[in-house]
Order: C-alpha cells, then structure tokens, then sequence
C-alpha cells in the first residue's frame, strides 16, 4: 500500500542544514522533515572542533579574511559571490544560534571563546587566527539538539526513520518525493510545493572514512537517475586525523589547541612543509604531507601513520619553539577536548594526554553535490537553469563555498547559513506557488521498481562483498594520492560491481525494518556515485586542492579552473563545465 502526504515545505534530512531550513520554513508555511534517523542522530552531531565565523572575540579579525582564507583555502575553485554571503553571514548566524540556546563556550568576560582552525588567518600577519567558536568538541552535535528543540517548538512535522529514494519531477519542477518507512516497508508519497534537500555526505564509498553508516548519498544517486547533474564530484576531503584504521575523526581543534604531527623521528615535519601555518596548514595539504613521509619510509615503526602528539608537556614545548607564551595543563585539555580524548581511550587504548595518537587521514567531506546558486535552488544544468521548487544545502549541496578544498568549522557555517537562506526562500515560493497536479496511482512506481528488484531478485550477489570491493578499490585508487591509470583501473572495477550488483538479491524478503533491503538499496547509490566521481576525476588533468594528480602535479588554471558538471543519460556518463565566479580575490599560489 502506498501512503500520500501533502505539505508546503518539505526538508529532506534531519542534520544541521535540513533543521535550519525547516525553522525557517515553518515561520510561514506548513513544514515537514523526512528524516532517515531520529533527528538528533544526524552526521552534523558529530562535527566536533566549532564554527567559524570573525566574531573577533579573542583577536582582531574581519568576515573578509575569512572569506579570503576560504577561498585560497578552496585553491580559487569557491564562487566567490556564495563565499562573501556564508562569511558574512556566519557573524549573525552564530548570535542567532546563541540566541536559540546553543551554550557556547565562553572568555572570563562572557563572550562566545574562540580557537584556532586550519587555514584560517590574520590576513597581516598571516598567522593563525582565533575564528571557531565552540561547545568543547562537541559543537556540532549542540547545534542539533538546539535546532531540533526550536524545530518542535515550531510545530515542524517530523517522518522519522523515513528513507527517500525517488524524486518526483516533471517537466523541470519539483513536486515532493517518494519515501520507505523503515518500520513498516511501505512506500511514501509526500506531495509539495517546495522540497529542500540536506542529506548530507556521501563518504561511504570510502573504507576509511569519518562518515556514519548512513551517509550512501541517497539523493545525490536519485539525483542522477533523473538525469539531473552533479557538480564536482572529484573533490573529496580527506581529513589528516582520523583514528587510525577506524577512520572516526578525532578534531582539527586538537591541533587549534597546540598538538601537532610527529613522524617516526619524533620530528614536527609539518613545520619543514608549510613554515608559517605549520600543523594549521589547510587539510589537503596536511594529509598529502602524512603520507609523503609514510611513503618516504618515515610513518610511524615503517607502517602508514603517524602520530598526533597533544601530550600537554609536548605542546608547552611547541607552544615555546613557536614564541608563543600560552601554556596549558591536562585539565585545559579535558575540558576543551573531552570527547576525542575519550574516544582515543576507548577506540585505541592510548591516553593522548601521556601517549601520542595513531592517525591516518579519512574521507570525510564531500565539497562536489547537488548543483544550486546562492538562493539554493538546484541548478538543471550548467547554464544555470534551476529546478522549480527544488532547493539543497549543507553538504549535500555545492553552492560552491569550498571549492576544490573547505577549511575546517566552514561545514557547520555553510549548513546554518544556507540551510536558512533555502527556508527562507522555499517559504517565499510556497508563499506564491500552487501544489501542482501529481498522478497519485503512479507517482511511486519508480521507487517501488527499484525495491522490488532487490526484494523478488534470484541472483546471488552479496551486497556486502560487493560493498567492502568498492570501499577497498576507493581509499586505494580515489584517495588522497591519484592517477590517470589508477583512476582508470577504478572505473573498470565500479563498472564490474555494477554488473555484480544487477544479480544482488536482498536475503531478508520481509517488510518491516529490512534494513537487509535497504542496504542493498544504498550500494546500488554508492557505485553510481564511485562511477562519475572516478570519471571526472580522471578527466580533471590537474592538481587543486582535495583533488591531487600524480601524473599532473600542478594547478592549471588555464584549462581547469571551471567547475565539473556530470550527469549519466541513457547509461552514459556526460561532463560539461561551468564558470568559477570570480570577484575579488584573483588565483594566486597558495603558501602557508
Ligand atoms: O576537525 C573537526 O573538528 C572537523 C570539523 C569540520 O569538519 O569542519
């Protein structure tokens, strides 16, 4: 049986970007959240070290620095228009969180406290700059249940545990979307005006990775099966600290508060690499950096990690090299670091406070998604037509604010600042718009075709051996380091699993909580999306950013500094490219 819903706005996601939307939707028009989790489970819970923004309130600093960081931090790939609004912006969106309840921590004279991040600077001096402000390492997930609580004061409508695999658009609009209820099995239709999508990432396709299981990029695969494209796909962030061979992030805000990285030699080799940022140098230049000296024969007893080194003694002695005169005890760093210390207990039975940290760099972000300008609308193509009543953000979007590579605590601004810009203007146009006609009796057919061939399949894949290949074949071939060959030897093994994955047959037949089914489900959107982030990657004939070729070391902006569109139409993979909005800040070598 097949279920129909009717609302005005609806948000699909539950994280940081769908809550934002869904308050401010919900001021005006009736709102709904579809949710794959409870809520206050989303993936934003787990952004640990804070969210930038140039309050000032440590040191002196301005939005435009943080804009300028943020795009030489994207490698000049960041439309600069997207990028002015979010750092602007990101001032009022934290008093706003403030406002809402978030508890910041604070300066011994009551202000939001501010640390230190990656790639984030005093454009002068060009040294670091005071610019995340935070709870402890726990901001992300304060934003959440701030969100979430103002959300249902708001009286949004919450479908949680619901899974939105099919998009309905017709005639280049937007109306609603089709949904599994995990509990029961059945089908969804929510009919809408307005649909506002915020799911997130899609780092699944990686084996080491910071993401939870349930980040497969749902959307952005529904995306494409309704030849609609997706922009930069080849840019994935590997973030240096994940908890070795877990992946689980354990936060920049370590090294915003001193630690550093440490290679067999107990050398800081950061400082060798970058002399002016050091260990704060942006992400994709740090875990490049971790695996030059893995691969030079310098990781940690001759194996691929190496250390992060936030003993207190050690970053008092590093703190002194650097003629910096802060010092801090282990109680400092339990109190501003509880959580990451805690998981390097319980995750790898080190105590970082009388031991140094095994990491390796995971995946962790996705700066390529769904296509949209700066009011959020999804873009149909690169000309930059939208979808009418079709609007994204947060992670699962690209606006484009990161470009080739986001500085960290730059996630948490873009979901707040745009995930309110798109409720805002999904309530604008739900405010003007009639619901459109949908065909009721058929509106799920696409969805139920793509379940009932994993339920009633006879074939005997196993999705999840398939999965751990794709997974495996990733970190090794799409990581941090690529090639032309490795790339291409990447798309040969998607296309095969692809094949593989026609006989997979999902073993559990039965309705209720099949997460069997649904995982089968996830891996079919998991290739799709290895497939044309391999693609344009191999066609990506340079080096920016998250996105480093081997075989072509170096930025090319005469042939590349353009934006990669993909769709796949009839089976086949299509690229075309649009501009970079360039306004102020003209490319120039990035030097830390
Ligand atoms: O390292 C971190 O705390 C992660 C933050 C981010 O991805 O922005």
């Amino acid at each position: 049986m097949v279920h129909h819903h009717q609302f005005d706005a609806l948000v699909v996601g539950g994280g940081g970007a769908g809550l934002m939307a869904a308050l401010h939707a919900s001021k005006r028009v009736k709102t709904a959240v579809i949710s794959k989790l409870y809520p206050t489970r989303s993936h934003t819970g787990t952004a640990q070290g804070g969210i930038g923004a140039a309050l000032g309130n440590m040191e002196p600093d301005k939005w435009e620095w943080h804009a300028y960081d943020t795009v030489k931090g994207g490698d000049f790939l960041s439309d600069q228009d997207a990028v002015d609004i979010m750092c602007k912006e990101a001032i009022d969106a934290v008093i706003d969180l403030e406002h809402l309840g978030l508890p910041f921590d604070r300066t011994p004279d009551g202000k939001i406290s501010q640390r230190r991040f990656g790639g984030h600077t005093n454009n002068e001096t060009k040294k670091p700059v005071m610019r995340a402000c935070h709870a402890a390492d726990r901001t992300g997930h304060m934003i959440l249940q701030t969100l979430y609580q103002n959300c249902i004061k708001n009286k949004v409508t919450f479908f949680d545990e619901f899974q939105v695999i099919d998009l309905l658009i017709d005639d280049g609009k937007c109306n609603g979307v089709v949904a599994v209820c995990l509990a029961t099995g059945e089908l969804h239709v929510f009919h809408s005006k307005g649909t506002l999508l915020a799911t997130g990432g899609f780092g699944k396709m990686w084996k080491v990775t910071s993401n939870a299981h349930s980040l497969t990029g749902d959307l952005p695969a529904a995306i494409l099966r309704r030849q609609l494209p997706l922009e930069d796909m080849e840019f994935f962030q590997f973030h240096p600290t994940g908890v070795y061979k877990l992946g689980i992030l354990l936060s920049e805000a370590a090294r915003g508060e001193g630690a550093v990285f440490i290679n067999d030699k107990g050398e800081r080799f950061m400082a060798r690499y970058m002399p002016t940022m050091k260990d704060l140098a942006p992400r994709d230049i740090c875990s490049r950096y971790i695996y030059k000296e893995v691969r030079e024969g310098r990781g940690i007893g001759g194996k691929d990690y190496v250390y992060l080194d936030f003993r207190p003694d050690q970053i008092n002695k590093y703190f002194e090299e650097d003629g910096n005169t802060k010092r801090i005890t282990a109680e400092y760093l339990e109190t501003r670091l509880p959580d990451i210390i805690e998981f390097s207990r319980v995750y790898q039975g080190v105590d970082p406070i009388t031991q140094p940290v095994p990491i390796q760099p995971t995946a962790h972000y996705a700066m390529g998604g769904i296509p949209t300008n700066v009011d959020t609308e999804v873009l149909a193509d690169a000309s930059g037509k939208t979808i009418e009543g079709l609007y994204a953000a947060g992670e699962v979007a690209c606006v484009s604010v990161h470009g080739a590579n986001r500085l960290g605590t730059n996630s948490l601004v873009d979901l707040v600042v745009f995930g309110k810009i798109g409720g805002i203007k999904m309530a604008d146009y739900c405010e003007r718009a009639s619901f459109r006609a949908i065909k009721k009796e058929t509106a799920a057919d696409f969805a139920q075709s793509q379940i009932d061939v994993l339920r009633n399949g006879k074939g005997g894949e196993d999705a999840a051996k398939i999965r751990k290949s794709l997974q495996v074949m990733m970190d090794d071939n799409v990581g941090v380091y690529r090639t032309g060959p490795g790339l291409e030897a990447a798309i040969t093994h998607i296309r095969e699993l692809q094949a593989r994955y026609k006989n997979v047959a999902a073993k559990d037949k039965g309705m209720l909580w099949n997460t069997d089914l649904m995982e089968a489900w996830e891996l079919g959107a998991l290739l799709d999306l290895a497939e044309v982030t391999a693609v344009s990657a191999l066609a990506r004939q340079e080096s920016r950013g998250g996105h480093f070729r081997e075989d072509f070391p170096t930025r090319n902006d005469a042939d590349f500094l353009k934006h990669t569109f993909v769709t796949v139409k009839n089976g086949k993979i299509e690229l075309s490219s649009k501009p970079v909005t360039i306004t102020r800040y003209k490319p120039e070598e990035r030097k830390y």
